[in-house]
């Protein structure tokens, strides 16, 4: 089981667009303003668990999560974007989306080409695929947190105050070799 999670909940809202059609990695976005926990996270790219109950009732899902500006596309605003590794039928936007990160893949970077981005987030996911397999997830997994339909629903972070993944506890090239 991960050392560090950090708990996300929130409405998917729209982001500008660019995550399906040009890098093949269609994104939910979350409103960063609700998590003033997300300041004690590092930019960068993690992984971790989610769930969009309403789109999909039941599952538990492994996801790569983008935290920071998009320094390719020259974005001055933070965002939180979540790349769910599964296949959808259609999007779910204004549905709820629970999300626990559990670990830090790597900063964020600005990459020469758009393919360049591409592989970069290729490798990602299949880090992020080899952390998340196996059993030791199954306690996580089977967390009420994770079949919530309404944002609304009673949950707190649990140490909003504490530094979390402030000082990543690997990046990818140390945990890969
Ligand atoms: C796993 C993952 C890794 C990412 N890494 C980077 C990165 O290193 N540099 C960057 O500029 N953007 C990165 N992004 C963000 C993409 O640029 C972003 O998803 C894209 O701009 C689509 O956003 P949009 O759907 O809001 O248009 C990453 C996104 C994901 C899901």
């Amino acid at each position: 089981m991960a050392e560090q999670q950090l708990r996300f909940r929130g409405t998917v809202i729209r982001g500008f667009g660019r995550g399906s059609k040009e890098l093949g990695c269609p994104t939910a976005n979350l409103d960063v303003n609700s998590f003033p926990w997300l300041d004690n996270c590092a930019i960068g790219v993690y992984y971790g668990w989610a769930s969009v109950p309403a789109a999909r009732p039941g599952a538990v899902l492994p996801a790569v999560v983008s935290v920071g500006y998009n320094p390719h596309y020259g974005n001055t605003t933070k965002t939180l974007e979540v790349h769910i590794m599964d296949e959808f039928e259609s999007d779910f936007y204004d549905s709820v989306l629970n999300l626990v990160l559990v670990g830090y893949i790597r900063p964020m970077e600005k990459y020469d080409s758009l393919d360049a981005l591409i592989a970069a987030i290729d490798a990602d996911k299949a880090f992020a695929a080899d952390k998340l397999a196996g059993d030791a997830w199954a306690e996580l997994k089977a967390d009420a947190f994770f079949s919530a339909t309404d944002e609304s629903d009673g949950w707190q972070e649990a140490n909003p105050d504490e530094p979390v993944f402030a000082a990543p506890p690997a990046t990818a090239a140390e945990t890969s070799s």
